[in-house]
């Protein structure tokens, strides 16, 4: 017989993308963003009431052992440029893994984990679920259960809303468009369930020049180059009392005009010009990070 955990991950498996906007039910019933982040007294607060710092605000920065995840991706690149910390490739701490995780804490002993690993291929993610699944969802509880309420934080990103109003706060509510961001959404889920973590949306491109021959004109966006949103995302993360939902991202502009000005020749093309549904302005709000950094 099938457990509970698997039943999810099939219908999970199952997210149909094409539903949206079809009336379609495209969530599981009752996983919504709703749960993890919701509005009282005009406060932002996470899932048990917790409002996103101390009663007084955040204070110092904290201090130990940090160790992250995705070292070497673009993030955890420009992460280690800025702070020492341990950086344990996938060969040793692959967070599909339990037992590599739970070896990984025991050797590092790291009072702060940044779980900047993830699958990252939104279009992959379509066609390989399971592979982006194993990662994104079981790696990131595989990795929160061996940490042990230790702090945690956890990179998420703007893609865990639809596009459809941009602007978006902390406050508003996940409506992901594709299996990627799905499980992004999931991982804040799984995340926010233990104590002292902080979930970090954000949006960012690799430095240097443009990827790609081509960039949206359509997608509105609040992304900078991973080395200017870095060190907001590393002070962020040794903030003493930030936790739950925090947005980071600089100012709005396509993504078109993101890369021209690494790459002025880049060329146009529209989000209905790939195989992928993508949210069209996932720009962020950032007003409750611009008052507490
Ligand atoms: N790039 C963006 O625009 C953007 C925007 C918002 C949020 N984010 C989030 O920010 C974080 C970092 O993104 P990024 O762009 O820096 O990522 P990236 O460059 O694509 O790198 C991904 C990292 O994850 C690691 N990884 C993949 N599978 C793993 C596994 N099973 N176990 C352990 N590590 C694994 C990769 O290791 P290998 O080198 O071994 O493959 C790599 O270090 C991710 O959580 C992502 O979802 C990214």
């Amino acid at each position: 017989m099938k457990s509970d955990k698997n039943i999810l991950v099939s219908e999970f498996q199952n997210f149909d993308t094409a539903g949206k906007g079809s009336g379609k039910r495209r969530f599981p019933a009752g996983v919504t963003g709703a749960n993890l982040s919701r509005r009282r007294g005009g406060e932002v607060s996470d899932a048990r009431g917790r409002k996103p710092y101390g009663e007084h605000g955040p204070r110092a920065l904290v201090s130990g052992n940090v160790l992250i995840t995705g070292g070497s991706g673009s993030l955890g690149t420009a992460i280690q440029k800025l702070i020492s910390c341990d950086a344990p490739d996938r060969s040793e701490l692959d967070i599909r893994s339990v037992r590599k995780c739970e070896q990984a804490m025991k050797k590092y002993k790291p009072d702060i984990i940044i779980h900047a690993g993830a699958y990252t291929d939104v279009s992959g993610a379509e066609k390989h679920k399971k592979a982006c699944w194993d990662v994104n969802v079981i790696g990131t509880e595989n990795l929160v259960r061996a940490v042990h309420g230790r702090r945690f934080i956890y990179i998420s990103t703007s893609y865990v809303f639809d596009g459809e109003k941009g602007d978006y706060t902390e406050d508003d509510i996940p409506d992901p468009v594709n299996f990627y961001s799905l499980t992004k959404l999931l991982g804040e889920i799984v995340v926010s369930q233990y104590k002292n973590t902080l979930i970090i949306r954000t949006m960012f491109k690799p430095d240097g020049p443009w990827s790609f021959k081509r960039a949206f004109v359509d997608q509105i966006t609040t992304a900078e180059f991973v080395s200017d949103i870095a060190p907001d995302i590393v002070k962020a993360s040794l903030m003493q009392d930030l936790f739950g939902i925090i947005h980071i991202s600089g100012t709005k502009k396509t993504i078109y005009e993101l890369a021209q000005k690494v790459s002025p020749q880049v060329g146009k093309m529209s989000i209905k010009d790939v195989d992928v549904m993508l949210p069209k302005d996932i720009s962020l709000n950032n007003e409750l990070w611009k008052k507490l950094k």
